[in-house]
Formats: structure tokens, C-alpha cells, sequence
């Protein structure tokens, strides 16, 4: 077995042993959208720091616990935060937690990012589902020796985010009275946001920009789990270009449009 499949299952066999059975579905906040741990019934917390080699994230806005509790009736796991790539950290250590989550049973996995607006029609504070991704990182978590036991050489990515879960995500939506805007997610490792000349090049491409996902999708997909991807646009980086785009301004948008967020993902929940 490979050094990093040893890692991942030593990990997995902790998050077993702190919470026991491990639920299915799994969702990861992104920034500014913690307050949906918050909101499980019946929780058990436990913090990054208590996991074996679970890294720690140093952005503000993001809480570092993982979340077993009730949603909808149903029990979930919620990552409360993640690590990224401009931290100045691996991939493999980036995407570290999710695919010991993968190893300990975890089958739907509903990723939230907090992304900039490319879409003109997109205004600050929609959610927007993911039908699609383009990786802009020139990383890739797979690089390396494969890890055969958890998924093949080359994995398929015509279809990186389930069909059904999308409909489930468009009804919920519909019955919540929720706008659910689509696009495609486009991930650049940041830290830097984008200059205009990158926007005028990226809204060819995609609907919105963010840091992350991209590499846990693809982690997730490889280990066979169903994605489900959820955008909240926090910022337009179109709709005027003498506005500056701070971190300050990504993660309160991501607290205000949490209350639709967390509305959105109970109803996803329910239905599943
Ligand atoms: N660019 C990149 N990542 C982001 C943005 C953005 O404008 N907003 C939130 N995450």
C-alpha cells in the first residue's frame, strides 16, 4: 500500500473511532458558510487539530471542525472549513480530509465554495450549482502514483457532478422558492484575486471563480462518490469594474446568503 493511502486510512480509522459509523453524505462549508454546522440537530464537533494529519486552515472565516449531526431528519458530516492551496500546502494535503471521509463511507458529497461572479447576470448573494468545472490550478490531485484501491489511472470526467443530484438540487430549490442560478465553476489557486484582464478571459470560459473544489471534486470522483457542487457568488467581478474585491466582503455575503444556503441544502437533504 502506498505512504499516502497509509496516511488516508489512518486518518479515516480516526474519524471512525471519534464518531463511529460514519453518515453517507457528507457537505464541506466554504467560506463565510459555517453557520450551517451550526444548524444540525443531535451534533458531535470535533476539531481539525484533534485529527491525525487533518490540516488546520489559517483563513479566517473558515472554523476547522467536522460535524456529525441531523439535517432534514437524516445524518450528515459537515466540514467546516477547508485548507487551500494558497496556504501554501500540497494538493495531496489539501485534499487529504475529504478522501479519508471517502475511505470511511462517505458516498454524496455536496461541496460549497464561495466564488466571483463572471456571469454578468449573476448578482451578489446568488447560489449557483455547479453543472460543470474547468481546472485553471495546473495542479492535480491525482498526480502521482495511483491509488488503485481507490480508483482507476484515469478516471472519466465527462460528468463530474451527478445528473440526479442536480435535478434533486433544482426541485429543492423550486419547492424553497430559492433563485438557483448554473454555471460553470472555474478554480485558480489564488491568493490574489483577478486582474481585469483575467475576468475579460475567464467569463469566456466560466459563470464564476473561485479557489477550491475543483481538487475535491475530482478526489471524489475517482473514489466513486456522487458531487454535488454549490457556488455562492459573493462577489460580481463584471457587473462594475471600479470595485474592489476584498476577503471581508466574500465571507460576510457568505453569512448573509447562508440563511438560503443552509434553506437549499436541508431540502437537497430531505430528498435524498
Ligand atoms: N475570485 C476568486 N475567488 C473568489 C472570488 C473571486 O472574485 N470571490 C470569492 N472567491
Amino acid at each position: 500500500m502506498s505512504a499516502l493511502l497509509e496516511k488516508i486510512d489512518e486518518t479515516a480509522a480516526g474519524i471512525k473511532s471519534a464518531f463511529g459509523t460514519l453518515p453517507e453524505i457528507l457537505v464541506v462549508a466554504g467560506s463565510g458558510l459555517g453557520g450551517f454546522a451550526a444548524t444540525l440537530a443531535n451534533a458531535k464537533t470535533v476539531s481539525y487539530d484533534k485529527l491525525k494529519n487533518f490540516p488546520v486552515s489559517t483563513v479566517v472565516g473558515h472554523a476547522g471542525t467536522l460535524v456529525v449531526g441531523e439535517c432534514a431528519g437524516k445524518p450528515i458530516i459537515v466540514m467546516n472549513g477547508r485548507k487551500h492551496l494558497y496556504e501554501g500546502v500540497d494538493i495531496n494535503v489539501t485534499t487529504l480530509p475529504l478522501r479519508a471521509l471517502l475511505r470511511a463511507g462517505v458516498k454524496i458529497v455536496i461541496l460549497s465554495n464561495a466564488a466571483g461572479g463572471l456571469n454578468v447576470k449573476f448578482d451578489v448573494g446568488d447560489l449557483m450549482l455547479i453543472t460543470d468545472h474547468i481546472n485553471n490550478m495546473a495542479k492535480n490531485p491525482l498526480i502521482g502514483a495511483n491509488l488503485n484501491e481507490v480508483g482507476p489511472r484515469f478516471p472519466d470526467m465527462s460528468q463530474p457532478y451527478d445528473r440526479k443530484l442536480m435535478d434533486v438540487a433544482r426541485k429543492a430549490a423550486l419547492k424553497q422558492g430559492i433563485t438557483l442560478r448554473e454555471g460553470v465553476y472555474i478554480a485558480g489557486t489564488g491568493p490574489s484575486y483577478e486582474t481585469q484582464a483575467e475576468v475579460q478571459m475567464l467569463r469566456m470560459f466560466a459563470d464564476a471563480v473561485g479557489m477550491s473544489t475543483v481538487p475535491e471534486n475530482i478526489v471524489a470522483v475517482h473514489a466513486g462518490a456522487r458531487v454535488l457542487g454549490i457556488s455562492v457568488i459573493t462577489n460580481s467581478l463584471v457587473q462594475r469594474t471600479d470595485v474592489k474585491t476584498t476577503h471581508e466582503e466574500v465571507t460576510e455575503v457568505g453569512k448573509i446568503s447562508g440563511k438560503k444556503f443552509t434553506a437549499l441544502v436541508e431540502e437537497i437533504v430531505r430528498s435524498l
